[in-house]
């Protein structure tokens, strides 16, 4: 087992926005960076101080390395982007071998995104990198839209409990389950992967979408034509789902999903979000997040939100509850 990265000194100046998200990971507060848009950080460390941000969620993770899908794998839409990355990624070994060494020199927690399409895949990631340091937590991607069998554990109830106690046996690590929101009912995911021993839920993954090409006739992105829609276009759905997933479960909420600005942010903490992932806004402007962590805390000077500077105690959410019901529409 590894150490947890130190969540900030309590002597740090400003407000202590400190999210404790259970077993043992401390989010130095509660902005991270969304899964597949930051890789595993190397890039971006190059352009941002990203040891000031709550959490780096990483690019999923399989047991095999992966090329992903052919190109053209993104395309730019009204509000937002669709993307059939197909989790690219240098497979577990090398994680756990080489990148995991990095991190335990970042003050960033560095939280696993692990995919799989079996629960033998999932297992063998998680011993894995079970056996290295630097890591601190996994999130279970049980909700990606572009491989064959992505979404199968996300969108029953059923098979997502039986994946989350087979890995939640396996790991005393802090597990994260990526809801998919590509679902009738999200609050019965959430409510499974809670009784089967998840520690959090992040919501939400990306929505299944389309674009077409009128002068070829035809999808722009290749294989299925779909991709995974995502940025701003997607923020009012994936407040509608975090309010669910909120109302649903007792065990934290990850909210992500369209967040371009701190305002973004404070409204998935109102909607019930115990902290948030900034995502697609990182390809317009690689300081989003810090800028979004920035605003949240500008915020809580003005207003008190979170505990004051210096004080010390366990964490605490960084706005009360908003008792959101989630509406149904006529
Ligand atoms: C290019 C791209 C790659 C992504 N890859 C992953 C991934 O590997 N695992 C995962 O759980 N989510 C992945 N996501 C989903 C994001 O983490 C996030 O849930 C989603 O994009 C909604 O947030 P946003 O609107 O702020 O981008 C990816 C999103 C994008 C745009």
């Amino acid at each position: 087992m590894s150490a947890v990265p130190a969540p900030l000194p309590p002597e740090a100046p400003g407000p202590d926005l400190r999210v404790d998200l259970g077993r043992g990971l401390v989010l130095p507060n509660p902005v991270g960076l969304a899964s597949g848009t930051a890789g595993y950080g190397f890039e971006l460390r190059q352009l941002i101080d990203l040891d000031r941000l709550g959490a780096l969620f990483t690019k999923g993770t399989t047991l095999r390395p992966r090329d992903g899908n052919p190109p053209p794998r993104v395309a730019e839409v009204r509000g937002g982007m669709l993307n059939s990355i197909g989790l690219h990624n240098p497979g577990v070994e090398h994680v756990a071998a080489v990148y995991a060494a990095e991190f335990t020199r970042w003050r960033v927690p560095v939280v696993v995104n692990v995919a799989g399409g079996n629960v033998d895949d999932y297992l063998g990631c998680l011993d894995r990198l079970d056996a290295a340091e630097g890591i601190a937590g996994y999130e279970l991607n049980i909700s990606c839209p572009n491989i064959a069998n992505g979404l199968d554990y996300g969108r029953d109830p059923v098979a997502a409990a039986r994946l989350v106690a087979a890995t939640r046996a396996r790991t005393n690590r802090h597990l994260m389950v990526k809801l998919s929101p590509n679902v009738t009912d999200i609050a019965a995911v959430a409510r499974a992967v809670e009784d089967a021993g998840a520690d959090s839920v992040s919501a939400v993954n990306t929505y299944v979408g389309m674009k077409i090409h009128r002068g070829i006739r035809a999808p722009v992105l290749p294989g299925r034509g779909t991709g995974g829609l995502s940025g701003p276009v997607i923020k009012p759905l994936a407040l509608a789902a975090v309010a669910q997933v909120r109302a649903a479960v007792s065990i934290p909420v990850v909210g992500v999903g369209g967040i371009m600005d701190a305002g973004d942010a404070q409204e998935f903490l109102i909607a019930g979000a115990n902290a948030v992932q900034v995502g697609t806004a990182t390809f317009v402007n690689p300081a989003a997040a810090l800028e979004v962590l920035d605003g949240l805390l500008a915020l809580a000077l003005r207003s008190g939100i979170g505990r004051p500077p210096g004080r010390p105690g366990g964490a605490v959410r960084a706005v009360p509850p908003a008792g959101i019901e989630p509406a149904s529409t006529g």
